[in-house]
């Protein structure tokens, strides 16, 4: 018996700065709607049989809805109400090794989620080379580096700011930065 994919609860979430209880509880909602597919999905793969139409149409559809779960499960999880800076360390370092400074880094980072279009903006590690690369993932599924870890998720679709922001993409970016959890980008890094 294969185990579903069990949702994980963000509620600690509620009460962060800059994100209103309203915007974080629907946005929960909908990435509790992505476990239900991915599961579902599974079952139906399990199910139906294989090189028929219906088959690959499940299959093209699960990836999107895999990365729409997991995608979410990074965000939320790289998001805390402790905030605090990053500090020195083998992660900031290799920022400084990719980018050039800490700060070159991060007006990257915000103009890749300022770029039009709805996706992901994704802090990379590639496990081969070690080196930290940004990429703009298109929905849930085109743009993902293989081989590659993600370290840091910021969500750019507008359920994410739209609510508590309209169009100022840049000032829901700007609160995304103040509530990064680094504490778990660290953990996720192969120093
Ligand atoms: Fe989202």
């Amino acid at each position: 018996m294969i185990e579903e994919y069990v949702k994980q609860d963000y509620s600690h979430l509620l009460g962060l700065s800059g994100f209103s209880d309203v915007l974080l509880t629907d946005h929960f909602s909908l990435y509790d709607g992505y476990v239900k597919n991915t599961n579902a999905l599974s079952e139906l793969l399990r199910s139906e049989e294989p090189g028929t139409p219906k088959y690959s149409e499940i299959e093209r559809r699960f990836g999107w809805e895999w990365n729409g779960m997991r995608l979410h499960e990074l965000y939320f999880g790289n998001l805390s109400k402790e905030h605090k800076e990053l500090g020195a360390g083998p992660l900031r370092e290799a920022i400084e090794q990719s980018f050039g400074s800490f700060d070159a880094w991060k007006l990257a980072f915000s103009s890749i989620g300022l770029m039009r279009g709805i996706g992901w903006v994704v802090l990379y590690q590639d496990v081969s080379s070690h080196r930290l690369i940004i990429s703009w993932i298109n929905e849930h599924d085109g743009g993902h580096l293989a081989g590659a870890v993600p370290l840091l998720v910021m969500d750019v679709f507008e359920h994410a700011y739209l609510r508590d922001y309209g169009f100022k993409r840049v000032d829901y970016i700007g609160s995304f930065f103040e509530n990064i959890y680094w504490k778990a980008v660290e953990a996720r890094f192969i120093a």
